[in-house]
């Protein structure tokens, strides 16, 4: 572990008061949780280099959208010092910056951290042999930016949240899929660290089952009293005025507050506009990308069809049947109520607010900075 930058699961646990994170970082490997296999087995797999964790990231074993961008940086300090003799060094490791930038296309946190890792290389480019500590230091940081980020921005959220509520969340916004302590999720820790009695409406999230087998499993862990539901159910228990509030997490953030997170959000946003129950995001600065106008310019990732037609091997569909499989859907800027970050809480119009809140801009009425 770099030294001076302190221990990132230590900082969880001393200031969120968690311990589930999905990495360890060794003796220089890396070590990431297998999701696919939680709620079952908590097994943890080894890393060495970029191609393996570009791996790990495309076929599942670490998803999220901060979550891959801080594995990116890990893989990508792995690479260096994988790579450290090599006499193409840099262009080697660019060339492993490429794979993992195509690893997965939504979550903008890839990009974010993959070029913070590439800014990191370029102002050492004259020393490569340094390089491999100053990355590995970069990766480090990273993830415990990402762990802060996301203690600050659930006690931003949970500030939002009347005393007694019940809160529905879609796919795992939490633990797993960041550093540590979630999003949607930290809100969720914040506020039962704040008195808050909640209770949590969890959606299955189909196909990955990321609802019932990843957020399930993190609430269960912390004893936050936690229902699952089918992700069909939600009109329903919202309708029945069961549901207070609904907080997501985000993949990418347009700038104009669009929206893109786990496919059946959108459904859900229209859902609670329809029933007057307001509707949060809760997501880190890293998941805001200026350079994408809205909604219509953020790639939506199509995986195979395959993941709808079978379920752990079984075949549910009919043979011969065609299934389209987009992970991700777009929530429009107008059904969002607030958008929470660790920088402070963004509301409508959201175009000026995230331009307030990237720029620091305290006086803007849209951006409420907090501590
Ligand atoms: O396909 P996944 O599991 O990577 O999708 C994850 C989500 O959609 C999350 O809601 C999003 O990344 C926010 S995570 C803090």
């Amino acid at each position: 572990m770099s030294q001076g930058l302190g221990r990132p699961l230590d900082i969880l646990m001393q200031e969120g008061g968690s311990s589930i994170s999905p990495f360890r970082w060794e003796g220089g490997v890396l070590y990431l949780l297998d999701q696919r296999r939680l709620p079952d087995e908590e097994k943890w797999l080894s890393f060495t280099n970029a191609g393996d964790v570009a791996g790990a990231i495309k076929d599942m074993v670490v998803r999220g959208a901060p979550a891959i961008g801080i594995a990116a940086a890990f893989g990508l300090a792995l690479e260096a010092a994988r790579l450290e003799a090599a006499p193409s060094f840099i262009d080697l490791w660019e060339d492993a910056c490429s794979l993992m930038l195509r690893a997965r296309p939504t979550a903008v946190n890839l990009r974010w951290a993959v070029e913070r890792m590439q800014a990191a290389a370029c102002l050492n480019r004259k020393a490569p042999s340094s390089l491999a500590g100053i990355l590995e230091k970069e990766a480090v940081s990273i993830w415990i930016e990402d762990i802060s980020a996301n203690i600050a921005m659930g006690r931003h959220g949970a500030a939002l949240l009347p005393d007694t509520v019940r809160v529905l969340t879609h796919c795992n916004a939490g633990a797993l899929a960041t550093g540590g302590y979630g999003t949607a999720l930290g809100v969720i820790r914040a506020a039962v660290k704040m008195g808050k009695r909640i209770e949590v409406f969890a959606d299955e999230t189909r196909p990955w089952l990321q609802g019932a087998r990843l957020t399930a499993w993190e609430l269960v862990k912390e004893r936050i009293p936690a229902t699952l539901i089918a992700d069909s159910a939600a009109g329903l228990f919202m309708r029945k005025g069961l549901v207070d509030a609904v907080v997501v997490g985000a993949d990418r953030i347009a700038a104009n507050g669009d929206v893109a997170n786990k496919i059946g959000t959108y459904t859900l946003s229209e859902l609670a506009r329809a029933n007057g129950v307001p509707f949060y995001v809760a997501a880190p600065v890293s998941t805001i990308d200026s350079g994408c106008l809205s909604g219509d310019d953020i790639p939506i990732e199509e995986r195979c069809g395959d993941e709808i037609v079978f379920m752990g091997g079984r075949r549910l569909a009919a043979k011969g049947v065609k299934a389209e499989n987009p992970v991700f859907d777009v929530t429009p800027n107008a059904l969002i109520s607030g958008i929470v970050t660790e920088k402070g809480v963004l509301s409508p119009p959201y175009g000026p607010a995230i331009k307030a809140c990237l720029s620091g801009d305290q006086r803007h009425p849209c951006f409420i900075a907090l501590d």
